[in-house]
């Protein structure tokens, strides 16, 4: 192939970007026509072999104790950093660990950093971020300190490969960094984004039937809501998103 001027090898990068190619996969092409055939699998090991071990740990276990022993945030967030028991931190550029005003009353819990996120190290900065900000605009609450202030975080600190859900596994082992993080954080009200959250938090999936129910979580009130990246598809929720803001604001005036 000739070689391309800076110009041209512009135009040809902005062009894949629009197609939507957004993530250098490596260095070097792979032309997979050349690989090797794929070996054949290897038989299933005869039956009196020896068992294969169980994991020596619980992942889960480790997390709870790095959680344990941070007494701040700043230390929680550093535990988290150091936890190398999650395969999502290997794809991931950031950790995304909060955003808005630590000691808020509300404390806004989601899934998982998408790719705006993990870019920027923040929760909650793409187009969800946007309308999760309108939505609390709305009711006088706002990541500032001048505003009435919300503390916002997520179930898995790490960006899941092409946005997948977090899998149980995953969630199960990030589950006692989130218990301490609310502890540190000390809102007065927790608000779960959509069914991740709901089943991170109440061990329940299910939010058209969970949310606008306030309930117990973590010792404090908790209340499930559509997760604003479900409401910028499903515009006709938004009614219900509404009401449950209202509920919550309410709750705040108590
Ligand atoms: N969706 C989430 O649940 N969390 C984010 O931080 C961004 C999008």
């Amino acid at each position: 192939m000739e070689s391309l001027d800076y110009p041209q090898a512009k135009a040809l990068l902005e062009w894949q970007i629009d197609l939507g190619a957004d993530e250098a996969i490596g260095e070097v092409p792979v032309n997979r026509y050349d690989a090797p055939k794929k070996q054949p699998k290897p038989q299933a090991a005869p039956v009196d072999s020896a068992p294969v071990a169980a994991p020596a740990f619980d992942p889960a276990d480790i997390a709870r104790q790095a959680a344990a022993s941070a007494d701040s945030l700043e230390a929680l967030q550093a535990a988290m950093a150091g936890f190398e028991h999650c395969e999502l931190k290997k794809g991931a550029r950031s950790l995304v660990f909060c955003d808005g005003v630590p000691g808020a009353r509300v404390m806004i819990i989601g899934e998982a950093p998408g790719r705006d996120e993990d870019r920027e190290g923040r929760p909650f900065v793409g187009r969800a971020g946007q309308l999760l900000d309108a939505m609390f605009a709305a009711i006088d609450h706002g990541r500032a300190e001048a505003a009435q202030p919300i503390y916002i975080t997520n179930v898995v600190p790490w960006r899941p490969p092409n946005n997948r859900e977090p899998s149980p596994d995953e969630i199960a082992m990030m589950l006692p960094f989130l218990e301490r993080h609310v502890a540190l954080a000390k809102p007065e009200v927790l608000v779960l984004m959509g069914n991740v959250s709901c089943l991170a938090v109440l061990g329940q999936k299910g939010i058209t039937r969970l949310r606008g129910n306030w309930t117990e979580a973590m010792g404090l009130p908790a209340l499930p809501m559509f997760h604003p990246a479900y409401l910028l598809r499903q515009s006709a929720a938004k009614r219900e998103a509404w009401a449950d803001l209202l509920s919550l604001q309410a709750r705040l005036r108590t």
